[in-house]
């Protein structure tokens, strides 16, 4: 299966996508995540998309399709989480998986809204070393800044202070939402209620993964 999570920031696409590469094994494949290990190991991708990112703004189609390019599986099930963002990148994803003989299963749609985002976010809290998403009312870990997983230090991403969470949001609305329109037509997307508990959300995702999408 190939399966987008489409959603606002801060909607669990990530926290869910890390649930259910454990559960079932699913490769995932976040560009925000690929992003951020270009910049703190200073690539040239990194050097570039650094500023965008910093300011809640889309880094350019071109970059993130040759990202995608490169890392997408000729094998095997994915989920792209925050791939694509733009009609543009929808287009060259549809393009990428036809060369591959391969084609959507499913596009996922987490909705919420802007004020329940800016609590989520503002709570976040990111192991610097393994990745791992925390927040702290609502998942905190068993040790205040300590990572569960691998001890590393959680600290607050650069871009979860809420002038930035609000810019992003904003920027989800005008160029990540007329995809909404592009997947419906094509017949691919499943809206979910993104605000309920994390357990409901897997079940739910879990229950579209069994009926094979
Ligand atoms: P990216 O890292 O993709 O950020 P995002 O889409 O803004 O998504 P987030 O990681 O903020 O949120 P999430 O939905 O994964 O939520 P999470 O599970 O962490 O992108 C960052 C930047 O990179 C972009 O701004 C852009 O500059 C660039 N970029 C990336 N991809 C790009 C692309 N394709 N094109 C161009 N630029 C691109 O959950 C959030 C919090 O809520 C956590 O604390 C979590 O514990 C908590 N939580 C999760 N689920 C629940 C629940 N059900 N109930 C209560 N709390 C919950």
């Amino acid at each position: 299966m190939i399966l987008v999570f489409l959603g606002p920031p801060g909607s669990g696409k990530g926290t869910q996508a890390k649930k259910l590469k454990s559960e079932v094994g699913f490769l995932h494949i976040s560009t925000g995540d690929l992003l951020r290990e270009a910049v703190k190991k200073g690539t040239e991708l990194g050097k570039r998309a650094k500023e965008y990112m910093e300011r809640g703004e889309l880094v350019p189609d071109d970059l993130i399709i040759a990202l995608i390019e490169e890392v997408m599986p000729k094998e095997g099930g994915f989920i792209l989480d925050g791939f694509p963002r733009t009609v543009a990148q929808a287009i060259a994803l549809e393009r990428m998986l036809k060369k591959h003989g391969k084609e959507l299963s499913k596009v996922m749609l987490f909705e919420i809204s802007e004020d329940s985002v800016v609590d989520r976010l503002s709570g976040r809290l990111t192991c610097l070393s393994c990745g791992a998403v925390y927040h702290i009312r609502y998942n905190p870990p068993k040790q205040e800044g300590v990572c569960d997983l691998c001890g590393g230090k959680l600290v607050q991403r650069e871009d979860d202070k809420e002038e930035v969470i609000r810019k992003r949001f904003r920027v989800y609305k005008e160029q990540t939402e007329p995809l909404v329109e592009f997947y419906k037509e094509r017949n691919r997307l499943t809206s979910l209620d993104a605000t309920q508990s994390m357990e409901e959300v897997n079940r739910q995702l879990l229950e579209v993964i069994r009926d094979g999408g």
